[in-house]
């Protein structure tokens, strides 16, 4: 089984998840992408979607399912997004497709929030996968060097702008040992817009696809 085709059975395994009438917080990703398409077989039974990028609202629309505005709808019951990587407390690492700061706040404003990957994105330790940033265009080269001094590699993701017209820092050699603590230290540099560790607010379920099945995984 590839893991792509585990990325699919964990989407898939999230409809479960799914309340009807009601309106689903959607993710990025190519995890996301199965999940959008799982989610058109069900439209009928939901009212739309909030979408966390561009792309995702394109696909989303291209099946028929209404997109809303997050200040429209209030407090979403579900929010379902990829990661790329998970420890065991379902604290991620996100933003490998850019799209962290958008879902970062539907993560925030959603009651529950169901993650959906292959198996090899649990680990033990965060920090393989280099940390996204998200940073103002001029304040680029500020808060890199604040990154050097905190112990990280910043490798400036070029050619790349996000959907909120920033610039992302990739952050390579970090051992994430305590996330919540670096999360608010990187969201405490002037000129980040947020960064890709979903630590204060971490996943409460993660769907992993296997070969075995999809296992569910609750925070330790
Ligand atoms: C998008 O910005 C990311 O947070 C994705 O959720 C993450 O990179 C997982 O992507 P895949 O589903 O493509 O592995």
């Amino acid at each position: 089984m590839t893991a792509d085709e585990m990325k699919k059975q964990a989407a898939y395994a999230a409809l479960e998840h799914i309340d009807t009438n009601g309106i689903v917080g959607v993710g990025t990703g190519s995890t996301v992408n199965h999940f959008i398409d799982a989610l058109a077989t069900i439209k009928h039974k939901i009212e739309g979607a909030v979408s966390s990028s561009i792309v995702s609202t394109q696909r989303l629309e291209a099946h028929g399912i209404q997109v809303f505005d997050l200040n429209s709808v209030g407090q979403i019951a579900i929010y379902v997004d990829g990661a790329d990587e998970s420890n065991h407390n379902l604290q991620l690492i996100k933003g490998g497709g850019g799209a962290l700061t958008r879902e970062k706040i539907i993560a925030a404003a959603s009651d529950k929030f169901v993650c959906i990957a292959d198996e090899s994105k649990l680990v033990d330790i965060l920090g393989t996968f280099p940390l996204p940033v998200e940073v103002v265009p001029m304040a680029r080269s500020y808060v890199a060097r604040e990154i050097v001094k905190m112990g990280g590699q910043p490798v400036y993701r070029e050619g790349f702008i996000t959907d909120n017209s920033n610039v992302i820092l990739d952050v390579h050699g970090l051992e994430i040992m305590e996330p919540i603590t670096l999360e608010k230290e990187l969201n405490n540099i002037v000129g980040v817009v947020s960064n890709g560790l979903f630590a204060m607010r971490p996943a409460d379920v993660l769907l992993l696809g296997s070969e075995s099945g999809t296992k569910t995984v609750y925070a330790k």
